[in-house]
């Protein structure tokens, strides 16, 4: 069957036509219209700017999705929307205009966890994945484990008590010069730097817990700048860089490591947008290897946010029943509707 994937949860305003079936995991058509370049301005994301640029974009997408895929609406078998986490008035423009095509063309409709869609990224990619596993989301908003013993049920087991690590490597990105959002630019130029030449805290919390915290590397390394600054001396940005970019993904790995054990899950899902990052791809891939644990990753370019894994997620949702109807909301936290 045909899925029309809807994403506007954030900065990125996306619709895809994916087939899903037994054994069939095809994207027919992705299109991302990235916000980017018009919150660079602002160092940020604005919500009241990324609401109004979804509405501008969404109808367009959609068509040039269906046109993309070769595909009419007719042939469309279920519409599905990312409904939460996420801006709340981002989120609404794919939801109001999803419910209105549903409605209009007598289409099922399907409410998608924007956390569940990033998973289902990595369904696309290794067709044959199957829960039970274990699943990291690293994204601008989420750092956290998952216990995944279903498609569609999810337990939360750990992760940040405060800042995503997305979030941390754009702040940092963005003293040290890089444009918004800093992440990918902050994992090219970790190469060209010593991550042993600035000394930082880990963000892996002491002890047995799963949880991690990103303020304290974010303070201390704000606090080495502005010394560096007050004695006149030089910064390398490339060793910063390397130094923070080392602790993040070594803290991620040892809290993957302890999730792993705890759980005694065989298979570890890596999603969300920070899992386009090259150094903890190769972080977690030693050590699943050293663990004997399958590591299914979304390919890079799926990492980000994108209708077709909203899709994917959706088919779960629609094999299950679970149907939204024209009373959908959204909602901005991860509790969902
Ligand atoms: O999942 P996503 O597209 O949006 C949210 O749902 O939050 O994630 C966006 C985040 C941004 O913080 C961005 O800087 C980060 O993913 N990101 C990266 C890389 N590519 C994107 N962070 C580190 N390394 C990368 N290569
Ligand atoms: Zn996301």
């Amino acid at each position: 069957m045909y899925i029309l994937g809807m994403e506007s949860s954030c900065d990125e305003t996306s619709a895809a036509v994916v087939e899903m079936g037994d054994g069939i995991r095809a994207i027919r058509s992705n299109i991302v219209a990235s916000q980017i370049e018009t919150h660079r301005l602002y160092g940020g994301v604005v919500p009241e700017i990324a609401s109004r640029a979804h509405i501008e974009t969404i109808s367009r997408i959609t068509y040039e999705a269906l046109e993309m895929a070769g595909v009419t609406i007719e042939q469309i078998g279920a519409v599905a929307v990312t409904a939460y986490p996420g801006l709340i008035g981002a989120l609404l423009v794919g939801v109001n205009f999803a419910k209105s095509l549903a409605y209009a063309k007598n289409i099922p409709l399907v409410a998608v966890n924007h956390i569940h869609g990033h998973v289902a990224a990595a369904y696309l990619a290794h067709p044959d994945l199957k829960p039970p596993f274990l699943a990291l989301v690293v994204s601008g908003g989420h750092t956290s484990f998952y216990r995944v013993e279903d498609d569609t049920e999810y337990v939360e087991i750990g992760g940040t008590r405060d800042d995503a690590a997305g979030e941390a490597f754009d702040k940092i990105g963005r003293v040290i010069g890089m444009p918004y959002p800093g992440g990918a630019a902050l994992d090219r130029l970790a190469y060209e730097g010593d991550p042993k030449a600035i000394q930082l805290p880990s963000p892996a919390l002491a002890g047995d817990t799963l949880d991690l915290s990103f303020s304290g590397i974010k303070t201390a390394t704000l606090n080495y700048l502005n010394s560096m600054q007050q004695k006149g001396e030089q910064v390398n940005p490339a060793d910063v860089a390397a130094a923070y970019t080392d602790k993040i993904v070594k803290a991620i790995v040892q809290k993957a490591e302890l999730a792993l054990r705890h759980s005694g899950m065989k298979t570890l899902v890596l999603a969300g947008g920070v899992a386009a990052n090259s150094h903890l791809r190769a972080g977690l891939e030693r050590m699943c290897q050293k663990l004997g644990v399958r590591l299914a990753m979304p390919e890079r370019a799926m990492c980000g946010d994108n209708g077709a894994m909203i899709a994917a997620a959706g088919y779960f949702e629609f094999l299950k029943g679970n149907f939204a109807d024209t009373s959908l909301n959204a909602s901005a936290s991860d509790d969902g509707l």
